[in-house]
C-alpha cells in the first residue's frame, strides 16, 4: 500500500513517507500509542527532546514487535541549545534516554531559541553551524544515521550548505492544505533536500472546513486523508499525529490519487 512506501535520503538512507507524530502524546501513554502505531504498520516515529516523551517512545520502540532496523525513529536537539558542547552531550543524553544505540535522524530544532522566534532577527548561524559539527561527528561515530534541520528558512538552509561537509538530509516544517510554503519547499527540493510536513492535519482545525469536506467527498475519502495525500502528492514525508487506533488506521489509507489539476486549486488555498 502507498503508506508502506519509502523515500531515499541524499546519503541513500530510506524513510518511511508515512510516520507518527508524537508532541503532545505525554511521557506516560507514548509507549502504548507507539506500540499500537507498530501493530497497525506504522514504521517511523517523530519525537523531540522538547516533547518530553522521548523515553516512552524508546520504550515503545525496544517492547515491540518488530526489529530495530526496521524502525525510523527522528528525534532533535532542543531549541536552547546553540553550541558544539552542549550539542554533543544532547546526542548522548538522547541515546541515553531512548537505551538504544543509533537514532535514525537527527534534526535541529529550530534555528532560534524558542523564545526567540518572531521577536528577534538573529538566525543564530554560528550556533547553528556548532549543532552542525557535533551531528556531523555523530554521523561519524554511528550514532546517528542522517542529520538535518527543522524550521528552517532558505538563508538558514544556505548557511548550513556553505560550511557544513554533510548537507541536511531533511527539513521538517509546517505544510497543510491552506498552508502550502511553495517557495521554500521547492528550494529544498532543488537540493536535494526531502521535506517533512509537520503539522500536516493543520493540528486538527480544518477538519469542518467545507472546500476540504468537498475535496474529500469527490474522492470519497476523509478530510484527514486527502490532507496527507496531498503533502505526499508535494513530495513530502507526512508525520500525522493521534493516539486513537482507528484514525491511524485511516491515516495510512492513502491509496487514491489528488488530479492535477486539483493540487493547483488547493496550493492556492489560504487559512
Ligand atoms: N518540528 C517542529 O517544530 C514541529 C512542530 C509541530 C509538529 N511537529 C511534528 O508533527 C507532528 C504532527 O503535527 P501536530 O501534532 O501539530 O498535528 P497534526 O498531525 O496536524 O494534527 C493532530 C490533530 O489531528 C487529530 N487527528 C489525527 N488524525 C485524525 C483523523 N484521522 N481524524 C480526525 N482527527 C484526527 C488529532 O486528534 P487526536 O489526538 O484526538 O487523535 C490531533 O488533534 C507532531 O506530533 C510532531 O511530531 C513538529
Amino acid at each position: 500500500m502507498y503508506s508502506d512506501s519509502v523515500l531515499t535520503l541524499n546519503n541513500e538512507v530510506e524513510i518511511p513517507r508515512v510516520q507518527m507524530g508524537t508532541w503532545l502524546i505525554n511521557n506516560d501513554n507514548v509507549k502504548k500509542v507507539v506500540q499500537r502505531a507498530i501493530s497497525v504498520g506504522y514504521r517511523g516515529f517523530d519525537t523531540a527532546k522538547d516533547y518530553g516523551n522521548e523515553l516512552g517512545v524508546g520504550k515503545g520502540i525496544w517492547n515491540a514487535d518488530v526489529e530495530r532496523s526496521d524502525i525510523f525513529l527522528t528525534t532533535k536537539i532542543p531549541t536552547a541549545v546553540k553550541d558544539y558542547n552542549g550539542t554533543v552531550k544532547a546526542i548522548d543524553d538522547a541515546l541515553d534516554r531512548f537505551s538504544l544505540d543509533y537514532i535514525d535522524l537527527l534534526l535541529i530544532h529550530s534555528p532560534q531559541p524558542w523564545i526567540e522566534v518572531n521577536r528577534v532577527e538573529d538566525r543564530h548561524f554560528e550556533g547553528n553551524l556548532e549543532n552542525w559539527r557535533a551531528m556531523e561527528e555523530a554521523v561519524k561515530a554511528g550514532k546517528v544515521r542522517a542529520i538535518g534541520v527543522s524550521n528552517f528558512l532558505i538563508e538558514d538552509v544556505n548557511n548550513i550548505l556553505e560550511n557544513g561537509t554533510i548537507k541536511p538530509a531533511v527539513n521538517q516544517i509546517g505544510v497543510n492544505i491552506g498552508n502550502t510554503p511553495e517557495e521554500l519547499i521547492k528550494y529544498c527540493q532543488s537540493k536535494d533536500i526531502i521535506i517533512e510536513a509537520y503539522s500536516p492535519l493543520a493540528h486538527g482545525r480544518l477538519f469542518d472546513n467545507e472546500t476540504l469536506k468537498k475535496y474529500a467527498k469527490k474522492y470519497q475519502v476523509s478530510v484527514a486523508q486527502l490532507m496527507l495525500r496531498y503533502d505526499c502528492q508535494l513530495g513530502c514525508v507526512v508525520l500525522p499525529k493521534t493516539d486513537i487506533l482507528d484514525e491511524m488506521k485511516e491515516n495510512r489509507q492513502l491509496d487514491f490519487e489528488i488530479s492535477d489539476e486539483d493540487m493547483k486549486k488547493l496550493k492556492q488555498l489560504k487559512f
